[in-house]
């Protein structure tokens, strides 16, 4: 015990060293004022062109209301041939290098038709036909499949690529094929076959690209008026094009709450969201290899959540009664119960059958990671209170045994959860109270801004935008329900012109005008 508790102090002392020599606030932008204008409309939806100086491009506001078939319906019709050109590049972007598209398509199509179709809900089934026949409508033919193969992708948030790789290789001899012969395409089957042989010993040293996801939620004395202030992260296929079209969608279901969902045109799942009860949902995964999708499709569920729970007991009972498809990491809070509710916010952490529910200053959260050669100990959690954070790992024990790949300390997830940790404890000895210029700095510092390799640099390009270009992160974003305000960076141009969104422009988005109703 007293061994431990030395060992704790040691660290104590350590992060604070570390906290002295590292502190800084990375160079982002705040925009207050962008300028909002109506660029077209159908029916009750409405397109908005959302221009703001750290943008060529303006960011597209989506503003649907209707039934799902509806908003579906004016969505393919204002929007189809964005939505087609950002599924051609994110095609592109994961395309395993030696496969067709053709048959990557009927991959796609196998896991939409199999398994991701099986558990959503009907209503998103509807809007997804909607979506089709009002790009029909508007003259635009050439949609097909895409918004459902853009839910698959999405569905592979982490290194989709290998992902994929992987799950080719793994069911070609069982689902896939299986599929293939029952759509009468063995062509495509012995294409693959091919394929495979050809590469079978390429390949098993490809380098991960690694998974740097992040999401907070904070309330309470940690806070301006203890209102609750959340972010989130999103590093993934950085570069792709996909930002070429960013989309702010403001869902208003008919008879259920409207949401907020921050992605990119084609993608109809919420990435990250709130709705107009305040119902903030985020996601970070662990990467798991061997994954097929019989679970509700996570994207689509997080829009599920906001729109049919208007407190966080019901967030979670909704969580609750939907399944998981693959392990992954949460959270689900509920700005207008900060201070009411016992727990506001909840951190989650999920695999096939299974989710943990962590609350802020969860003991669960204190796990003592043991070197399995050194025998050496590190505390890796650091629970704090009115605080809920996670980055790519786990805590929970059962989450633990099943991790592909354990968080270990220093490693590229623990650090970016360490980050998290150190900010607030810096704000709490400093007095600073968190507001939304906090709240950003929180998540900018969060967002990948450099490759993974120099993670382990000295000082950590975490607070650094310097090589801004090289970063993953393409979509950071920071929530202030109470004054009905979010935060909103994506990532911006090309090249060694690119800024990841962690360094760039934060643009205000005033949810009021948007929100129906309900
Ligand atoms: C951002 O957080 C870092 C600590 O991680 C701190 O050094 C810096 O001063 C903060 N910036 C602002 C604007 O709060
Ligand atoms: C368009 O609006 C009308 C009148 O509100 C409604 O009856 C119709 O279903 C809507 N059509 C679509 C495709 O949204
Ligand atoms: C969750 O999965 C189980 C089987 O594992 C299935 O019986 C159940 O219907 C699924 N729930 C939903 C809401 O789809
Ligand atoms: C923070 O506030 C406490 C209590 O008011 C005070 O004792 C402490 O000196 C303050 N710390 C700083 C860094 O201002
Ligand atoms: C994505 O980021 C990595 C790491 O910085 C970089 O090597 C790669 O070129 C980037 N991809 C694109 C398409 O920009
Ligand atoms: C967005 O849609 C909602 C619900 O139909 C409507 O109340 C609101 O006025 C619309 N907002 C804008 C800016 O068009």
């Amino acid at each position: 015990m007293n061994k431990i508790i030395t060992f704790l102090f040691v660290i104590l002392v350590l992060n604070v060293s570390l906290i002295n020599c590292q502190y800084g606030t990375p160079t982002f932008k705040i925009d207050n004022s962008p300028t909002l204008q109506l660029v077209k409309q159908y029916n009750q939806s409405q397109i908005y062109s959302l221009s703001s100086s750290g943008y060529e491009k303006p960011i597209i506001i989506a503003n649907l209301t209707g039934t799902h078939y509806e908003m579906g319906f004016a969505a393919g019709y204002l929007m189809a041939q964005e939505a087609y050109e950002n599924y051609n590049v994110m095609v592109g972007a994961v395309l395993p290098k030696t496969w067709e598209k053709d048959a990557f398509e009927k991959f796609l199509d196998w896991q939409w038709n199999d398994y991701l179709s099986k558990q959503i809900t009907q209503n998103y089934l509807d809007e997804i036909q909607g979506y089709s026949d009002g790009a029909i409508a508007s003259g635009f033919t050439q949609l097909g499949k895409t918004i459902e193969r853009g839910v698959v992708i999405s569905s592979f948030p982490g290194d989709p690529t290998e992902n994929i790789e992987y799950l080719l290789r793994n069911e070609l001899l069982g689902g896939f094929s299986d599929y293939l012969i029952r759509i009468d395409r063995l062509d495509v089957l012995s294409k693959i076959k091919e394929i495979i042989s050809n590469q079978e010993e390429e390949d098993t040293t490809r380098s991960s690209k690694g998974l740097q996801c992040s999401h907070f939620s904070t309330w309470g004395d940690k806070t301006f008026n203890g209102d609750m202030f959340n972010g989130r992260n999103l590093d993934w296929l950085n570069g792709s094009g996909i930002s070429n079209n960013k989309l702010i969608t403001f869902y208003n279901p008919v008879g259920q709450y409207s949401h907020a969902a921050i992605g990119f045109a084609g993608l109809i799942g919420a990435i990250v969201g709130i709705s107009s009860k305040g119902i903030f949902v985020a996601e970070s995964d662990n990467d798991s290899v061997k994954v097929t999708f019989d679970g509700f499709a996570w994207s689509m569920r997080l829009r599920y959540i906001m729109e049919n729970a208007a407190n966080i007991e019901e967030a979670v009972s909704l969580w609750e009664s939907t399944n998981n498809t693959m392990g992954m990491c949460h959270s689900l809070a509920s700005a207008t119960e900060a201070s009411t509710a016992e727990h506001p916010a909840f951190a989650l952490e999920t695999m096939k059958g299974y989710t943990a529910f962590f609350s802020d200053n969860d003991p669960n959260e204190h796990y003592i990671y043991t070197d399995p050669k050194t025998g050496e100990q590190t505390q890796m959690g650091y629970p704090l209170d009115n605080a809920v954070y996670r980055t790519n790992h786990g805590y929970d024990e059962t989450i633990r045994q099943n991790e592909w790949e354990p968080a270990i300390p220093n490693g590229d997830s623990w650090t970016r959860y360490m980050l998290f940790y150190n900010t607030f404890s810096y704000y709490t000895a400093s007095n600073t109270t968190i507001s939304e210029l906090q709240a950003i700095n929180i998540t900018s510092i969060l967002g990948n801004k450099h490759s993974i390799q120099d993670i382990y640099s000295s000082p950590a390009p975490f607070y650094d935008c310097t090589n801004a270009w090289m970063g993953y992160n393409i979509i950071s974003s920071t929530f202030h329900f109470a004054s009905n305000k979010m935060f909103v960076a994506f990532e911006e141009g090309f090249g060694q012109q690119r800024i990841c969104a962690a360094c760039g422009t934060y643009v205000e988005v005033d949810l009021t005008p948007f929100f129906g109703p309900f």
